[in-house]
């Protein structure tokens, strides 16, 4: 039985800074409860990876689908103990007025969950939203100080020992240097 809801977020961080952020599997070690992650398949746009963390007393370990869609979305569906989720993130400028300054991300939940569970469905969406201010509180932290160092360049992530998932694609929306492919930020 499906459950949804939505969250709104803010940061001041521009909208390739954020993408990028999602694609950087390399900074997921910054987050509490983090214990573990191995990419077992990726291809151009997609992976599939496990994930394992601590939530409370309990070590959780999920299989995890993730798809970017260029260039601002992307969708992540994990396998959990609560039945499947489906999320899609999409990232805006904050302020069309002035891109590249603050974000606003939109994240979509669906939860299909057994039939058992639907009844504490509030509950597990309150969960789910704190977990959620969590992850991005720690985030803010990466984010609002590259923003305040490097405005929204993104050239570092895009250097060649770097491990960015998908990096020819975001290096296509994204990179500003004529060498790495002119900067595209139509949806393809
Ligand atoms: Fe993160």
């Amino acid at each position: 039985m499906k459950h949804s809801f939505t969250i709104v977020k803010r940061t001041q961080a521009s909208p390739s800074n954020v993408i990028a952020n999602y694609l950087d599997i390399e900074h997921m070690p910054f987050h509490t409860g983090f214990v573990g992650c191995r990419v077992v398949s990726e291809t151009s746009r997609v992976a599939c990876f496990e994930m394992s963390s601590k939530v409370g007393p309990f070590l959780v370990r999920n299989v995890h689908y993730y798809e970017y869609r260029p260039p601002n979305q992307i969708f992540h569906a994990i396998k959990s103990p609560l039945g499947p989720m489906y999320i899609v993130s999409t990232v805006e400028d904050a302020d069309k007025e002035s891109p590249g300054r603050a974000s606003e991300v939109t994240v979509e939940t669906t939860l299909d969950m057994p039939r058992l569970l639907f009844p504490a469905r509030k509950l597990v969406e309150r969960l789910l939203r704190r977990l959620n201010d969590a992850v991005l509180r720690e985030d803010r932290l990466v984010l609002e100080r590259r923003q305040a160092l490097f405005g929204d360049d993104v050239e570092d992530y895009l250097r060649e020992p770097q491990c960015l998932l998908f990096k020819e694609a975001f290096r296509q929306s994204y990179s500003k240097k004529p060498s790495g492919g002119r900067a595209d930020t139509a949806a393809s």
